[in-house]
């Protein structure tokens, strides 16, 4: 069903996320007919743009990260539902000149004055954005017009200035009117989490401590920092995806089956889980984190790349981290003793974005002897694939056929393709829908959101208070530092090879 009608206002329309994801994500909504039957987008930002030329940027810049079948129609209908206003984000008139330029569009598109603000400017701006969106006066429902705020990532850059920042948005919103976002909780293959684990019997019983010996959460991503340096300087690896994409993936693989899937009841058990794991110790975190930053080096694709502190706007002595792998515990009946490994960077050697569960050796004393010479059978592991090739595929052993008895891994393996065509997607779809429609079950709460930085603190703590780094300390195209490798080696494990 199309969405309620409404304008959507970006804030930092011209910048990387609107390009890379908003725009194709709001192409793919309209492709399956789920934008608004009467809809506007207004894009703010600083540049001076006519509405003209920002649908030109658009249509070069934007389409070019579009996947799947292509169609000019429903493109150009998008791109004619663009309009601009330019505007400094910190200047007061601006938004007068935003109310007036809405008041117009409302007219002009027949949209009934519901606006869906979304922040996709540097964090520094968000406080300022919403006070002043509230300041004229546009936060104030009346006469059955909403208006919501999408915030996004990194809401905040530690505990104290999440809770500034939530405290700033609550003066002028209500809490149901807030949205901050993770789009990784959007996408298709992370909202199949819920359904494999509890909508299959043979799944969620051995989904514990008893059967399952760790889990490895890998975001690997072969781009390097690509124009974002002003913001990725002073984030880094660790604030730009643990604390976020990698916890939001672990509190839906950890969490408690909910009794229902209504928003708070699953959000309740995500919070659970996430407030369940251990803070690390000072010391834990000299042995249980490892950062690194990346060298020059030479893609799978035979592309040699720059290194991080040659690319344009990072400091040639950056210290700023473009790698990070750790390892966690939950306390809980169900993962005590069961280690979780994060790990996630950039020029990595490919796109690699999975979890996997690692089983408990079967005990095989009958193996033992004549087949394996005291080796242990291959413990069986599952991989979620989250992207690309989004699946899920179960290691098991088998035997060879013949005589001799020999055993040999196989892997069982169901792709998404297969059963349902390739679908698209950016993550952003779904979520921009709901927030259309009114549905907070993929957003995150604020306590969540608190909770997850608090686990940061240690780690940024420490980290900050350590001499410079030996950076970089890995080479584009590699699987990070050594000491990640390490990490594993010294509980007797390994990662996995992502192929
Ligand atoms: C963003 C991070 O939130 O997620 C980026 O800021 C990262 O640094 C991106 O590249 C990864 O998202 P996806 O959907 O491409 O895996």
């Amino acid at each position: 069903l199309p969405a309620p009608s409404c304008i959507m206002v970006i804030f930092g329309a011209a910048g990387d996320l609107a390009k890379r994801k908003l725009f194709p994500a709001l192409y793919y909504l309209s492709l399956a007919n789920q934008l608004p039957e009467k809809f506007a987008i207004l894009g703010v930002s600083r540049e001076d743009f006519s509405s003209e030329t920002y649908r030109e940027l658009m249509n070069r810049e934007s389409r070019a990260h579009l996947d799947g079948d292509y169609s000019q129609d429903v493109w150009n209908r998008l791109v004619k539902c663009c309009h601009y206003l330019q505007g400094d984000f910190r200047d007061p008139a601006a938004y007068q000149a935003l109310a007036k330029k809405l008041c117009e569009l409302d007219d002009q598109c027949k949209t009934p004055g519901n606006y869906l603000f979304y922040m996709a400017t540097p964090p520094t701006f968000f406080g300022d954005i919403a006070g002043h969106i509230a300041g004229a006066g546009l936060a104030a429902e009346q006469d059955g017009h909403w208006r919501r705020l999408v915030i996004e990532k990194p809401f905040g850059r530690d505990l104290q200035s999440a809770r500034v920042l939530n405290r700033r948005l609550l003066e002028v919103f209500d809490e149901r009117q807030l949205y901050r976002i993770d789009h990784y909780l959007g996408k298709e293959t992370v909202q199949n989490f819920l359904t494999f684990r509890f909508a299959n019997g043979v799944i969620e019983p051995i989904w514990n401590r008893r059967y399952i010996d760790h889990v490895q959460i890998t975001v690997a991503e072969p781009l390097g920092v690509e124009n974002r340096a002003s913001y990725y300087e002073g984030a880094g690896a660790l604030r730009d995806m643990i604390p976020n994409h990698l916890l939001a993936v672990l509190s839906i693989i950890a969490m408690e089956p909910p009794i229902s899937f209504d928003a708070d009841e699953i959000r309740n058990e995500q919070a659970k889980v996430l407030r369940a794991i251990q803070p690390l110790t000072p010391e834990e975190v000299l042995t249980h984190t490892v950062r690194g930053q990346y060298d020059t080096g030479v893609m799978p694709d035979g592309k040699r790349v720059p290194a991080y502190r040659q690319e344009p706007g990072v400091a040639p002595d950056s210290e700023t981290e473009t790698f990070v792998a750790l390892s966690l515990m939950i306390d809980s009946w169900r993962w005590a003793g069961v280690p979780f490994y994060l790990r996630t960077g950039k020029r990595l050697p490919g796109r690699f974005t999975e979890v996997m569960i690692q089983y408990r050796h079967a005990p095989n004393a009958a193996f033992k002897r004549s087949v394996l010479k005291d080796r242990q059978v291959e413990p069986n592991v599952m991989v979620l694939r989250i992207q690309p090739s989004e699946g899920i595929s179960l290691g098991i052993n088998a035997k060879v056929p013949g005589q001799a008895l020999r055993l040999s891994p196989v892997e069982m393996d169901f792709s998404y393709d297969d059963y349902f065509g390739h679908e698209p997607s950016t993550g952003y779809e779904t979520l921009i829908y709901d927030c259309m429609q009114g549905d907070p079950t993929l957003f995150k709460r604020a306590d969540i959101i608190e909770t997850s930085w608090q686990l940061m603190e240690p780690i940024l703590d420490v980290w900050s208070a350590l001499p410079p780094r030996d950076f970089p300390n890995y080479a584009a195209g590699e699987w990070g530092p050594s000491a990640a490798d390490e990490l594993l080696q010294r509980e007797g494990r390994s990662w996995r090879v992502c192929s």
